[in-house]
């Protein structure tokens, strides 16, 4: 037998099998079919006993060669179907980067939130802490030491979210001036800010809100004084209205600052002429202020004799419903997307 012919002829039926292999599992069965125990090729070698000395050599090398050719065809074809699949997979997974991504939306920080920042950023700026207290509230921080006893008629002008005798929903952020004056134990000075939410038993309407935010602002020193006090809320002024704007500060009455004002802030729309939105006075009041009261210092922990200060609450709806022309205060807490949206920054 012409093994050489053999070993040719075989390949050439190889090549053709392995032109039809799709998967790995067939090219095993091809491979064993070739190349195995049982495989033609494989029992060529068993002939060579009965060859000549001198002819074994080049038989068992044309066995060999023959094997790897095999060999080499085999691994081609792996190959092949390697990168077939692959690139069947790639096809698959073919993102065309030209077509219009789908509208996903992108959340933003709510209007209150944007200007309790713009607030915190400008007094962080000037020195001042930031400084949290819980919006569960006692009576005595909310109002006793504040100056506010239980049979006091200006209770009244806060209308309280009660849980039990002596808890509550504070009803302002004025408790944080006393919380913050006794975590400093009566000695440092203070100079900070609190933002936060509040709450009120009212009816909602355009105008009232049973939740809301207010930021209070409190300095304790030796030394500070109503001009500091007005100096501060001027500059808290034109950075919530503008530069050209004017504060004017008219007597009040809160129990906890004395002398006690209402802060008025000239009219942005009208630039202090008269306008339907100031009523035609040329000024809108945006803010309660004074100088910390006597009992609140003491009732805190600060000697009245050695101490005093400032403090003022303003409410962040009504900053946001001067600045943007807001009229219905239930707008920031509706979530209404087409309102919110008006403010992404
Ligand atoms: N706590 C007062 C209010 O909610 C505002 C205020 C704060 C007034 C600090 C004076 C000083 O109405």
């Amino acid at each position: 037998m012409d093994v050489k012919k053999r070993i040719d002829e075989l390949e050439e039926e190889l090549e053709k099998e392995l032109e039809k292999v799709k998967t790995q599992a067939e090219l095993l069965n091809v491979k064993s079919r070739y190349l195995g125990k049982k495989a033609e090729i494989s029992s060529f070698m068993k002939h060579m006993r009965d060859l000549p000395k001198e002819k074994r050599p080049a038989f068992g090398q044309a066995v060999n060669e023959g094997k790897e050719r095999f060999a080499s065809l085999i691994e081609k074809r792996q190959a092949f179907l390697k990168r077939r699949s692959i690139e069947k997979k790639l096809a698959k997974e073919r993102v065309d980067v030209t077509l219009d991504a789908p509208d996903f939306r992108v959340g933003s920080r709510h209007i209150i939130n944007q200007i309790v920042e713009e607030v915190e950023d400008l007094f962080i700026g000037m020195g001042y802490t930031i400084e949290e207290g819980p919006e569960i509230e006692t009576d005595e921080m909310n109002f006793e030491k504040l100056n506010l006893p239980k049979d006091h008629p200006a209770r009244d002008m806060q209308d309280s979210l009660y849980i039990t005798e002596e808890t509550l929903l504070r009803t302002h952020t004025s408790p944080v001036q006393v919380r913050t004056m006794l975590e400093y134990g009566g000695k440092k000075p203070v100079k900070m800010i609190c933002p936060g939410k509040a709450y009120r038993r009212d009816d909602d309407d355009a105008t009232h809100s049973h939740q809301f935010y207010q930021i209070e602002g409190l300095v304790v020193d030796e030394s500070t004084t109503m001009a500091d006090l007005k100096g501060t809320l001027l500059v808290l002024a034109k950075a919530m209205f503008g530069p050209e704007r004017k504060i004017r500060l008219r007597p009040s009455y809160f129990p906890f600052t004395e002398p006690s004002a209402e802060v008025d802030v000239s009219c942005a729309n009208c630039a202090g002429e008269g306008c339907n939105i100031c009523k035609n006075t040329g000024y809108i009041e945006i803010l309660g202020a004074g100088m910390v009261n006597d009992y609140v210092l003491a009732a805190s922990g600060y000697d009245p004799e050695k101490y005093q200060g400032f403090a003022f609450g303003v409410g962040i709806e009504r900053i946001a419903m001067l600045r943007y022309g807001i009229e219905d205060i239930r707008n920031f807490y509706t979530n209404d997307l087409r309102f919110l949206r008006q403010f992404k920054a």
